[in-house]
């Protein structure tokens, strides 16, 4: 209840008086029928036990013990918003997908989380952080699934698994351990290029609204006529990106970059990202000194143009319905944007829908958060908590009862493949260059942090051998990164050489192109 009154600026001003009277409705249990007691037990008096008869309490105990789903395998730890991208370019000559009409709005929802820390951890921790964009098109749901780094540890799905046990906490006890994440990194020199970024002060971002967005994938864009062109994607933050040093990250409060989030994003102060992208058509990779689906490399020197604009301004209502059930999928692509034959990206295509039948169920698209806006179409019917309200007899196709139809301009592009089906890894391999290429752009200060940072976890293993195949890599990346590393964690600079020579020899064909 509040009276308007006059100001002394002859405005008028909205003064509240009592709280309005609230009608409370009848609680009532999951059936809707309304209980009598929701603070006590049914019990026999005062000395007897509780009865199993209160339905009341066993609902209600239930349903707190159901609260959960399992928590996300990795990225557990995350925050989410809403937002629009609005596309800034006509970029019809490359693709066909729908959102990218110049000037048209699609909604959008984000989560950002960290990767291999659990929901309840510290949000100052080292770590690559997600960046999870779902585009709510009018051909369906797109998402991109990136993170703030541009490239990434391994490039084969097929190490995965074994690359986040190394990272996870210790079966044994509990504990994440340097000693077993760089005896994996230790026989994996493709990682080099994507610890150096990891260790620098990008891996403790000083809020989301300050990093970038990679794709980091190369996709496979196609034109209404069939051309092909591969992209990468990035989102650029008009925040700027900006770090923490360890140090301050340490120091940081435990919420800091979801309370950022909600604070900014709360009091109007909307982030914005500029899509960009990089595009290469098949005929300009004869001239990389890497294979242009290796994911542990930047396309670096192929020019970025702008093709869009994201702006986040509303944070959910509830963080379990929209943040928690959100389920981001590279296997959710649209017309125009297809996989490309990046190993990771091949084998992420299976494993996020799968993880979130199992994780979330069978009607997992169905939820709020997931649904598409474009209308589902399709035979897929019942499974836990179906909610599809189909009425229609005909579940089968096909029926001239209930005709549908596929339309041929929306089948995938062809493509012709002339190769021995092996299990072998990529030839041309390159793994330190870009490594160097990034330690020579820091600063002064940047560069010391680095070397700190990985001298502490690199610094608690303690096998001379491991301590010594990864100054190696270090080293081969970049002498003066290496060198400065070596004395940092006791490793000789004799042993480093043997190192360099022994991997020479090993992996004859992994040699630089440029040291
Ligand atoms: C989450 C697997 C590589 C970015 C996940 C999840 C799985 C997974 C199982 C949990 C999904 C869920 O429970 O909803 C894999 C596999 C990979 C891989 C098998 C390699 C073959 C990558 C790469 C990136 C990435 C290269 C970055 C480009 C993310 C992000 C999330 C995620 C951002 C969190 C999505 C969200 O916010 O819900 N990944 N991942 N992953 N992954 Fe990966």
């Amino acid at each position: 209840v509040s009276v308007t009154l006059p100001t002394d600026a002859g405005q008028t001003m909205v003064v509240p008086t009592e709280p309005a009277p609230v009608v409370a409705p009848n609680m009532t249990r999951d059936n809707g029928a309304p209980i009598g007691a929701n603070r006590n037990s049914k019990a026999a008096g005062d000395f007897g036990p509780v009865l199993l008869e209160d339905t009341t309490l066993i609902e209600k105990l239930a349903r707190f013990d159901r609260e959960r789903v399992p928590e996300r395998v990795v990225h557990a730890r995350g925050t989410g918003a809403h937002g629009v991208f609005r596309a800034t370019a006509d970029i019809s000559d490359i693709t066909k997908a729908s959102l990218f009409a110049a000037g048209k709005e699609t909604p959008v929802f984000v989560r950002f989380s960290s990767v291999i820390h659990p929901s309840g951890s510290p949000e100052g921790l080292r770590d690559p952080r997600g960046f999870a964009t779902k585009f709510y098109t009018d051909q369906g749901n797109w998402d991109l699934v990136g993170n703030n780094l541009p490239i990434f540890f391994i490039r084969d799905a097929m190490q995965f698994p074994d690359m986040v046990h190394s990272l996870k906490p210790s079966p044994v006890t509990n504990k994440q351990d340097p000693n077993r994440f760089f005896e994996f990194f230790s026989a994996t020199p493709e990682s080099t290029n994507m610890l150096t970024h990891l260790f620098s002060n990008l891996g403790t971002p000083s809020s989301y609204r300050t990093m970038d967005g990679n794709g980091v994938h190369a996709f496979k864009l196609v034109s209404k006529d069939g051309k092909v062109t591969f992209a990468k994607f990035r989102w650029v933050s008009r925040q700027g990106v900006k770090n923490l040093t360890a140090k301050d990250a340490g120091a940081a409060q435990f919420n800091f970059m979801t309370d950022d989030l909600y604070r900014e994003v709360g009091k109007g102060n909307h982030p914005t990202w500029d899509l960009m992208i990089q595009t290469m058509t098949p005929d300009q990779f004869g001239g990389l000194n890497y294979n242009p689906f290796d994911d542990t490399k930047e396309w670096l020197g192929v020019p970025f143009r702008k093709i869009g604009e994201m702006t986040l301004d509303r944070m959910p209502s509830n963080y379990f319905e929209f943040t928690e059930q959100s389920a981001f999928a590279p296997a959710n692509l649209v017309p125009g944007i297809e996989a490309s034959p990046d190993r990771m990206l091949q084998g992420r295509l299976f494993s996020y829908s799968d993880t979130q039948r199992y994780r979330v169920g069978a009607n997992v698209m169905q939820l709020p958060v997931n649904k598409p806006l474009a209308p589902v179409v399709n035979n897929y019917q019942d499974g836990l908590l179906d909610q599809s309200g189909s009425t229609s007899n005909v579940n089968y196709f096909p029926a001239a009862s209930a005709p549908r139809q596929v339309a041929p301009e929306f089948a995938q592009s062809t493509y012709e493949v002339n190769a021995t089906v092996d299990a072998r890894p990529i030839e041309t391999t390159n793994n330190f260059e870009q490594a160097g290429i990034f330690y020579r752009s820091l600063s002064a200060r940047d560069k010391a942090d680095l070397i700190a940072n990985l001298a502490i976890d690199l610094g608690q293993v303690r096998s001379d051998r491991v301590r010594t195949m990864m100054v190696s890599y270090f080293y081969q990346a970049d002498k003066d990164y290496g060198s400065r590393l070596a004395r940092a964690v006791n490793v000789p600079m004799a042993e480093v050489a043997k190192a360099v020579a022994e991997y020479d020899t090993a992996y004859p064909q992994q040699r630089l192109a440029v040291r």
